[in-house]
């Protein structure tokens, strides 16, 4: 199996090298020249380039020797951060199908350390790796809420006058109405007048019970999805595809329905980007049944993970399990940058497909290679 794995990354290499005119060697001689080529592992992507221009007609199938050698790096989850491992550690054009689900800034542990333009630049860089990484024809999918949601002090102080949140029902306007009735009545005239304290008569008059309003910055929401696909078509990669995974409302969690006329949180999106070359259609890949549905539909119902135990958000492996099944060959190539406790790589492994994963916490990197490494 892993072999198959090699020799398609090494055809595909040579094949976009050289616009598929060359013929591979033998395996024979890819074994000599790859024991010979060991010292060319600290080639780095970077001198590829200079590689191709330097050996000429050559540089194709020593390049994809010393592919083949980094390959080798595949059934593993690597801990550091995702530039730096997706440069060191991913080889050009090694990978079927990248799958990832990003940090969606939204106030988790793991991404507080961001701003706003830290994160576009971090998943526009991640993006742009992904042209050199993904075969030709393959795919990178990408799941996202396509909702930010994010204090900003900048944003106009958002009001909403609580009704049904005020333990005491009296209104400022009840207020008013009885002071121009009353107009020689002060404050404690007034709250003995309508039954309820002097406090309550001064927050309503200073209207310094409203929530969101005076100390907290404002929650600006804002969608996301355009900006992937700006970035995705920025590296040379088209939007394929479009589902929407219709999870379970989130009614404890979603920060931007509470106190207001917002829907909460129930669904996310699922974009496939597709990278341009050969793409094999296969429909053995999933029974009739399968394709009726799910394989073909456009709203997949999937809870979402309820008990968070290992992670603050693991995507379903149910989630998981479909993208790889759908976008990826048996035997291919399975990425996940982001992988968290390993849902994508475990079902990777699981629907016999080789497997990458990356993530800088090193206790979800632990959870994940050991998650992976059980998966049957
Ligand atoms: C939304 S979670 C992914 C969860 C995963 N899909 C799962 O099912 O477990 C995003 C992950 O990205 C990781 N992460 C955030 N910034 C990173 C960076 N710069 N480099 C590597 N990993 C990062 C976080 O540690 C987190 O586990």
């Amino acid at each position: 199996m892993r072999g198959a794995a090699y020799d398609t990354a090494a055809v595909q290499l040579q094949l976009s090298d050289d616009g598929g005119a060359s013929q591979l060697s033998t395996s024979a001689a890819y074994d000599t020249a790859a024991v010979q080529l060991q010292r060319f592992k600290h080639l780095t992507t970077v001198f590829r380039p200079f590689v191709r221009i330097f050996l000429g007609k050559t540089a194709p199938l020593i390049l994809s020797i010393y592919d083949k050698q980094a390959i080798t790096d595949m059934d593993e989850i690597y801990e550091g951060d995702v530039i730096c491992m997706l440069r060191e550690k991913i080889p050009d054009q090694g990978v079927d199908l990248s799958f990832w689900s990003p940090p969606y800034f939204v106030g988790k542990t793991y991404e507080r350390h961001m701003d706003f333009d830290g994160w576009k630049r971090l998943i526009a860089d991640v993006i742009r790796q992904h042209s050199r990484i993904l075969k030709p024809g393959g795919f990178m999918v990408v799941n996202i809420g396509d909702i930010l949601c994010f204090p900003d002090p900048q944003m106009p102080r958002f009001q909403a006058d609580n009704i049904e949140g005020k333990r005491v029902a009296v209104t400022r306007d009840m207020i008013l109405e009885a002071r121009r009735a009353n107009p020689g009545l002060d404050r404690n005239g007034l709250a003995r007048m309508l039954g309820c304290s002097e406090q309550t008569i001064q927050r309503r008059l200073e209207n310094n019970n409203i929530r969101g309003g005076r100390s907290q910055a404002g929650t600006r929401i804002m969608p996301t999805s355009h900006m992937v696909c700006q970035w995705a078509g920025d590296a040379g990669m088209y939007l394929y595809d479009k589902r929407i995974w219709h999870k379970d409302p989130a009614w404890m969690s979603s920060k931007w329905h509470s106190g207001s006329y917002r829907a909460v949180d129930e669904y996310e999106h699922i974009l496939v980007f597709w990278n341009p070359g050969i793409t094999v259609y296969d429909r053995s890949r999933l029974t009739d049944r399968e394709w009726s549905e799910w394989g073909s539909r456009g709203v997949w119902e999937i809870p979402s993970v309820r008990r968070n135990r290992r992670h603050e958000a693991e995507f379903p492996e149910e989630l998981a399990g479909r993208v790889i099944r759908l976008f990826s060959p048996k035997n291919g190539v399975v990425l996940d940058p982001f992988v968290g406790t390993g849902t994508t790589t475990c079902m990777a492994r699981r629907n016999g497909r080789h497997w990458m994963g990356i993530d800088s916490n090193s206790e979800y990197v632990r959870i994940a290679r050991g998650r992976t490494r059980a998966a049957r």
